[in-house]
């Protein structure tokens, strides 16, 4: 059907009369139909998002959001929290503007909505999907009956330094476990119907490469070679894009010269051209006006002209699409093909979400207080925190704790609950997290001294005599050190990745007690530990666990249930060793501590290259045994499987949960190839004595990598195997890929 019939068919009707068709050809019709309809100026309108006055997320000047709603000169607003407020914007874009097109609302919904998950770099620690979809479901049903529509996330950047702040809010440095969770994230904010009211339009972010800033600084430059862009930073926005992610978010940084956010690489011969994306892309904040700082535009029509043009559809607060594209359009600078194109996949947005049946989408006062900290979304935060928490060290079975222990509690972090929902905690409320400190005591009742000791920051050590007087009148000390919560997040990178403040020092006087010691840590990414570990007997990296961290680290700590987590992130023996990351290529003269001191070999003359502790690394309360790993066949042919399997058996006495995972290396390409690739992972729970045997199958495709021409292929040659309980586990087998056309 030819669109300018349809639209001659139509008077100018409001959109709620149009929107009726549940399916996507006659969503689109009735997009085209309305798009007929509208004026250049509505159409730019579309463009336009503002974040709700007092609520900003960035440097921002407020203006009168109400008046640009009525005038049609808003397409969405961001920030804009509770039914109230949304039904208050909504009511002035259908009832007062000309052919009252919704609007859609935004929100960073990072790591719950109200019920406050782990951070998600720890909820990456459980490797568990079905846990993180399920968390990612829970923030949808709280956000969406608080009237939000679309969340800014996932946020998948893949990050390989941990002075980065934002580490906390990805799945670390891995593409393949990034990839498999950016996918359950949008499974569950998404669902598979957006129609459903408790459904959230998901926005993969931030495209791209922003995690690669230069020195771990925040907001930096980045220069990343294609074959890294497309091997390591893209996959997880593609695992998105597969999910049927239905927005993407430009990113701040600088990329090989030209800034995300002005990038017809990145946005339109990528995302568009390479990868078929139909939905829309958002500025992230003001990056479309940083392109004048940024020094690629010369003057705001410029940026407006570059960012547009490039591929970003909506302008998040740097108010340059309103003011200057009428007159870019107008000289045909910015074709209208271009802006029906953007305004299309913006409407479509709206459509999916059903806002032009229910531009309220089912909100109100009974159902917001009815969604929010249900019990079983109390209980999946929880279980979700226990999940995430990594035992780094138990030396002398100091875990769990004795049931009749006597414990001397000691650390800042025990006692506030701010710290427990770290940042981007939405509408997170301190007031509902419970600390450690509250969950300890209540386990061991009468049993528990607390003692601040120190503050997570500061110098003042006027709590250690206190703290150290507890202690020697327990049994045992658990201290509660780290990073305060502003320490991670957005513009919080740290040039030192030690514990802050007089901490460590602190250990090392609860150490000269003589009584073990627990250190419970709490971070928003790896700390360099080399100065604490001597002094505890067991570490149990807790990150920043969400509303219901205190219950599940004492859950943990008293052996209830067993720690499970597996770091996603390498954590460095010191800064200097960063960036530090696995699955690094192998250099001409790869050092290695098996064949003993080589000085002319790539190392440090003052540390060891190995991490303290390697991705993938996690220990429990039991034992796992690995045996009858094997690769069931020599070669594997273009269009075979390999079979590759191993038996795990529970050989302690607790019931516990394991991360198995699978390793490859090939050893020789037509470009250099890292030294291991994570290529399969399975998370199972052994009771004691329990054995199951484990099964990967791979495809000549999960061998591929980008080549020079940055064609996308396996070549044949030699893979060696790997498979244990992290990223060192010991070699299995190897086999051999033939095929045939290429040889
Ligand atoms: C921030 C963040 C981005 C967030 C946006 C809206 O600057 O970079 O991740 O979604 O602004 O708050």
């Amino acid at each position: 059907m030819k669109l300018r019939s349809v639209a001659a068919a139509l008077s100018v009707v409001s959109s709620s009369i149009l929107f009726a068709a549940p399916d996507e050809a006659a969503l689109r019709e009735k997009v085209a139909a309305l798009l007929a309809q509208m004026s250049t100026e509505e159409k730019i309108g579309q463009l336009v998002q503002y974040s709700a006055p007092g609520a900003e997320t960035g440097p921002a000047t407020r203006r009168n959001v109400e008046a640009e709603i009525a005038a049609g000169r808003v397409g969405s607003i961001l920030n804009a929290i509770g039914v109230e407020q949304t039904r208050h914007y909504q009511k002035i874009a259908v009832e007062q503007t000309r052919l009252k097109i919704p609007l859609i609302f935004g929100y960073d919904v990072i790591h719950g909505y109200q019920t406050i998950f782990p951070i998600n770099l720890a909820q990456a620690a459980s490797w568990d999907l079905a846990a993180i979809e399920n968390s990612e479901r829970i923030a949808a049903i709280e956000a969406s009956a608080a009237g939000i529509h679309w969340t800014f996330a996932p946020m998948v950047d893949i990050a390989r330094d941990p002075r980065w702040g934002r580490v906390m809010e990805g799945s670390g440095e891995d593409p393949f476990l990034g990839s498999a969770i950016a996918r359950a994230r949008v499974r569950g904010f998404q669902g598979d119907d957006l129609t459903n009211p408790e459904s959230l339009l998901a926005c993969v972010k931030h495209f791209a490469a922003y995690g690669a800033a230069q020195a771990g600084r925040d907001y930096n430059t980045t220069d990343v070679p294609e074959i890294v862009l497309r091997d390591v930073y893209f996959p997880p926005f593609q695992a998105a894009l597969e999910a049927g992610v239905g927005t993407f978010m430009a990113a701040f940084n600088d990329l090989n010269g030209v800034p995300a956010s002005a990038s017809k690489f990145l946005m339109t011969d990528v995302l568009r051209k390479e990868w078929g994306f139909d939905g829309f892309v958002v500025s992230d904040w003001t990056s479309i006006r940083e392109l004048l700082p940024h020094g690629i535009a010369a003057d705001e029509p410029e940026a407006a002209l570059l960012a547009f043009n490039a591929g970003v559809d909506m302008d998040m607060e740097s108010r340059l699409y309103l003011p200057h594209l009428p007159a870019l359009v107008e000289s045909g600078a910015v074709p209208m093909s271009r802006l029906d194109e953007a305004v299309t996949a913006i409407l479509l947005a709206k459509a999916r979400l059903g806002l032009f049946e229910d531009p309220y989408r089912g909100t109100s006062e009974e159902r917001e207080k009815q969604a929010m900290l249900r019990p079983e979304h109390l209980e999946a935060a929880r279980d979700l925190a226990r999940k995430s928490a990594v035992l780094l060290k138990n030396e002398r079975s100091t875990l769990p704790l004795r049931k009749d222990a006597k414990i001397a509690l000691v650390g800042q972090l025990a006692d506030t609950q701010r710290d427990l929902i770290g940042e981007w905690r939405a509408r997170g409320r301190e007031e509902d997290a419970v600390t450690v400190r509250t969950a300890l005591e209540k386990a061991y009742p009468g049993r528990v001294t607390y003692a601040l000791g120190a503050k997570s920051m500061g110098d003042d050590r006027s709590g250690f005599a206190a703290a150290v007087a507890a202690a020697k009148k327990s049994d045992v000390v658990v201290a509660v050190l780290g990073e305060g919560w502003f320490l991670s997040g957005e513009a919080s990178s740290r040039s030192s990745i030690k514990i802050p403040g007089v901490q460590a020092e602190l250990l090392a006087e609860l150490r000269k007690t003589g009584k073990p010691v627990v250190l419970v840590l709490f971070a928003g990414r790896p700390l360099a530990l080399a100065n604490v570990l001597d002094h505890v007997d067991a570490l149990l990296l807790a990150w920043l666990p969400g509303t219901m961290g205190g219950p599940a680290i004492v859950d943990l700590l008293s052996g209830a249930f067993s720690p499970s987590g597996k770091l996603p992130m390498t954590f460095p023996r010191n800064v200097g060793q960063v960036p530090i990351f696995y699955n690094h290529r192998a250099t001409g003269r790869p050092f290695d501590p098996a064949k003993g001191p080589d000085k002319w070999k790539s190392q440090y003359l003052d540390v060891p290259n190995t991490p303290q502790f390697p991705f993938g690394f996690g220990l429990s309360y039991t034992t796992f045994k690995y045996s009858d790993a094997r690769v069931a066949s020599p070669t594997l042919d273009a269009n075979g499987n390999q079979r590759i399997s191993v038996t795990v058996k529970n050989t302690g006495r607790v019931e516990a949960a394991e991360v198995v995972q699978l390793y490859l290396r090939d050893v020789a390409g037509s470009v250099t190839r890292p030294v291991r690739e994570l290529k399969g992972f399975e998370r199972i729970t052994l009771k004691p004595g329990e054995s199951r045997e484990i099964v990967f199958t791979l495809k000549p495709q999960d061998l591929a990598f980008h080549r020079t021409d940055m064609s996308f292929k396996p070549e044949p040659g030699k893979f060696e195997v790997f498979v244990g309980p992290d990223s060192t586990a010991p070699k299995i087998g190897e086999f051999t890929y033939r095929d045939p056309a290429q040889n």
